[in-house]
């Protein structure tokens, strides 16, 4: 029988996405009522090599609900993936007697997660990330605040798009994954998204592009994922030497896309998942993440989080293509 818990830790890890504040929020309030003290550390697994450490108290965690971010901070941590650096994480979770570790973040995070739980860490994973592009859960904290704010950029510049008969290349985050691009193209009504998981030409964009105005379309709006393969300023200047009635314009959305209030769905989830990785801590779980499977919030092995991929949908790529029609 494990131990009973009296200390654990916080942290946010990764790119940041909504909701992560909401998620601590959860957690220190959970942990408060199962008698636990919370140390919150700064600036992710790098903080946890320096040892950047903070008491948190549910008084600590009011009035951040709604706020984007993470009051934790949160850091892309190469020293992490050494030994050296693991070692020194590992020496202050000893010195300040963590007993447990909380890590908030995406796929690159529940490695880390993973890293800790291999050297005898307690640790539950909960995955954040706009990308959607965790394994085993239905959706992370944040990716549907920031589909909220893709569709609203979306929708304004379909009203200048229409205005001036263009077409438009939207660019959208998302290294790896089309998840974004794609729900925001069938959210917008785009006539084309251009994703990592299918290739497309620049002809055949072209073709979409032009097919629209044929059909009397007024617009044409192309979401191009970061990671597409298809830089999008060339594509639009490559676009703008053919002839297919529409001239194309460019926005590239960047990290308006990580920040801003988190939605209802996204604040929900955040609460859900941090109040189930705390009561999953008590009860002894450990090496796991919490993850929404349809109505439920439940653990998945950390070890099959970070060993199978997790792309987008492609059944929504067929329906997006026909929908544009
Ligand atoms: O992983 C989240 C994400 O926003 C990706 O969509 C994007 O490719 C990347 O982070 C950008 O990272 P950074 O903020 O470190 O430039």
């Amino acid at each position: 029988m494990d131990k009973k818990l009296s200390t654990i830790a916080v942290m946010t890890a990764g790119g940041d996405a909504p909701g992560m504040n909401a998620c601590i929020r959860a957690v220190v309030r959970t942990a408060s009522a199962h008698n636990l003290d919370v140390i919150g550390v700064m600036n992710g697994f790098e903080g946890l090599i320096e040892g950047e450490l903070r008491p948190l108290s549910p008084r600590d965690v009011g009035g951040i609900l709604g706020r984007g971010g993470t009051i934790l901070q949160t850091h892309r941590s190469l020293r992490f993936k050494e030994l050296e650096g693991q070692r020194e994480a590992l020496r202050h979770i000893n010195e300040a007697g963590i007993e447990a570790i909380v890590v908030i973040g995406g796929d690159g995070s529940m490695r880390g997660a993973q890293i800790l739980s291999q050297q005898g860490v307690r640790v539950v994973g909960i995955p954040a990330s706009i990308d959607n592009d965790v394994w085993g859960t239905q959706l992370t904290i944040g990716v549907d605040t920031t589909l909220n704010t893709i569709m609203d950029a979306i929708d304004k510049l379909r009203d200048t798009a229409s205005s001036h008969n263009r077409a438009f290349l939207v660019e959208t985050m998302g290294r790896g994954s089309g998840y974004l691009a794609l729900m925001a193209g069938i959210a917008c009504g785009a006539e084309m998204v251009l994703i990592p998981e299918v290739q497309v030409s620049v002809a055949e964009v072209g073709r979409a592009i032009e097919d629209a105005y044929k059909r009397g379309k007024n617009h044409a709006i192309v979401i191009n994922a970061e990671g597409s393969g298809h830089r999008t300023t060339d594509l639009a200047e490559t676009l703008n030497k053919m002839d297919l009635g529409f001239k194309t314009r460019v926005t590239i959305l960047g990290h308006i896309q990580r920040g801003g209030t988190p939605s209802a769905l996204t604040r929900i989830i955040a609460m859900r998942m941090g109040y189930k990785a705390v009561t999953s801590l008590v009860e002894g779980q450990s090496g796991m993440m919490v993850a929404l499977h349809g109505r439920e919030v439940k653990l998945v092995a950390l070890e099959d989080v970070v060993t199978k991929p997790r792309s987008a949908n492609l059944d929504y790529y067929e329906m997006m293509r026909v929908l544009a029609r």
